[in-house]
């Protein structure tokens, strides 16, 4: 590595001129048409730094001759250093050893090396270089140690990453309830608003109002490749979709919600920038109430289940299904099987998978299950395969998370559940010793069709009129967004 040249540790202001350089290194003057032979021969005693030529025109002018440049640790003419093949080299083909220098700038050395230049030296070691990634924007997360330089450490950062736009850094304070943090511009444009692309679909979102991590783009995905594409999704605290909008794109009918109101209208925008008029419904509301809701307006919307897909057909989700959206039984060869729904047709259906992402307090809201489907049993035939997953996010910090979390979501949810259906799985570490896991299980149908219900919320269920069906859900969104 060339060292960037002394400059005075611990300015306020980024000075690019101060790292002006010129280097000297040693160098073989050989004719042009021994380059080859020559790189060949002397290897890693060839000067490899990144974007500085080892190859340069003599410097005596004559145009049939070459230099190539040794690296830094050839001090002098005698080639210290130097293997014994490059010596033998040299010897056994008469060539001229000489000094030769070239110039380097800023540009040269990476975001870590500058900043280890100019920090004070107590503040090297650890040298904050490193940033998330959402769309144009990096996030820090400075030390406080580091915040005197804050604006410095951003210049570098957005010179050296010539794809961002702004450097932002992460404050202390989190907004408790909707989880995003306060950020403050530390270098470039003052513009919060990323364009991200995630598992084929793209999200456009105001970053300091919402909440995002880039980090949890596996577990978007781990989700949705369980799904069918036939499958109906609840996401309760749906933020600005990861889990919805590519469940969606799959073909899923999905309800999806999150109280954070700027995370709604990020939502309502995502759904029209992928298309997704059909079969994405959004809401604003409070998780528990709209679990009850949810399944109500599912309910009330008629909906009795996605065909499965087949070569040639369309999705028809609910009654509102025009007549051009059913299954088009036309051409391919061979011919498809005819659809069959159901064996009983008029049988309703509810959603397949419930997604509650809000690891800090998720396994609370699943008291919303307890007699969720009380009275609507004849809509689940056979519980035990019927009854919807639940995906529910939350943390653990003990020895044996397995124990730990199923016993927490028994007590809020007020029964067993059934082992063979639970799988916990370790999503990521959020502290030394404190993780990230989804439970996944099936609601069991004691808890399911409970008659002693519990719950937090108040309202009995909704009526049909107040149900939202999935055809006409802009409308309705509006209506609940004014709620
Ligand atoms: C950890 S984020 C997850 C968002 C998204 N599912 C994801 O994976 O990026 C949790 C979300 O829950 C929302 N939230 C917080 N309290 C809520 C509540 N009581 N009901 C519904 N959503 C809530 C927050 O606004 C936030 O968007």
């Amino acid at each position: 590595m060339i060292p960037p040249p002394i400059v005075q540790r611990g300015l306020f202001t980024l000075d690019r001129s101060l790292f002006k350089k010129t280097v000297s290194v040693m160098a073989l003057r050989i004719p042009a048409n021994l380059t080859m032979e020559c790189k060949k021969a002397i290897g890693t005693d060839m000067l490899l730094e990144p974007k500085i030529r080892n190859v340069i025109d003599s410097d005596d002018g004559e145009k049939s001759k070459r230099l190539v440049l040794l690296n830094l640790d050839i001090k002098d003419k005698d080639l210290e250093g130097a293997s014994e093949g490059t010596k033998n080299f040299i010897k056994e083909k008469g060539i001229d050893v000489t000094e030769a220098q070239f110039n380097v700038a800023y540009d040269h050395w990476t975001a870590d090396e500058v900043l280890r230049a100019i920090l004070p030296e107590d503040l090297v070691d650890e040298a904050p270089s490193s940033f998330t990634t959402v769309g144009h924007i990096a996030h820090m997360n400075l030390r406080d140690e580091y915040l005197p330089w804050k604006n410095l450490i951003g210049e570098i950062i957005l010179d050296k990453n010539p794809n961002l736009r702004t450097v932002v850094n992460k404050m202390d304070s989190i907004d408790t309830t909707f989880r995003f943090f306060k950020m403050e511009v530390l270098a470039g444009e003052d513009d919060m608003i990323a364009e991200v692309r995630e598992s084929g679909c793209k999200f456009k979102f105001d970053f300091s109002n919402v909440y995002w991590n880039s980090r949890l783009h596996t577990e978007h995905e781990r989700l949705v490749k369980m799904f069918k594409p036939t499958d109906a999704v609840c996401d309760v605290m749906a933020g600005v979709g990861p889990f919805a909008m590519p469940a969606a794109k799959k073909g899923c009918l999905v309800y999806a919600n999150d109280l954070n109101p700027v995370s709604y209208k990020c939502m309502l925008e995502n759904k029209s920038l992928n298309k997704l008029d059909k079969n994405l419904v959004i809401y604003n509301l409070d998780g528990r109430e709209f679990i009850r809701k949810a399944v109500a307006d599912l309910e009330a919307s008629g909906y009795k289940g996605a065909p499965p897909s087949v070569p040639g057909t369309k999705k028809n989700h609910g009654k509102g299904a025009k007549k051009e959206d059913t299954p088009a039984v036309a051409a391919p060869t061979p011919a498809p099987a005819p659809v069959v729904l159901e064996e009983n047709s008029n049988r309703l259906k509810t959603f397949d998978h419930f997604v509650m992402n809000l690891p800090a307090t998720a396994i609370e809201f699943l008291d919303a299950f307890r007699g969720l489907f009380k009275g609507r049993e004849e809509h689940i035939p056979e519980p035990k395969v019927q009854l919807p997953m639940i995906h529910c996010h939350c943390f653990s910090k003990s020895e044996q998370p397995e124990v730990d979390v199923r016993e927490r979501v028994e007590a809020v949810m007020g029964g067993k559940l059934e082992l063979d259906s639970v799988k916990l799985h370790w999503v990521r570490k959020v502290a030394p010793n404190k993780d990230m896991y989804c439970i996944s299980f099936r609601l069991p149908a004691e808890i399911a069709f409970a008659s002693d219900v519990k719950r937090k919320l108040e309202p009995a269920m909704e009526s049909a009129s107040d149900a939202v069906d999935p055809l006409t859900a802009e409308s309705d969104e509006k209506r609940q967004k004014t709620e």
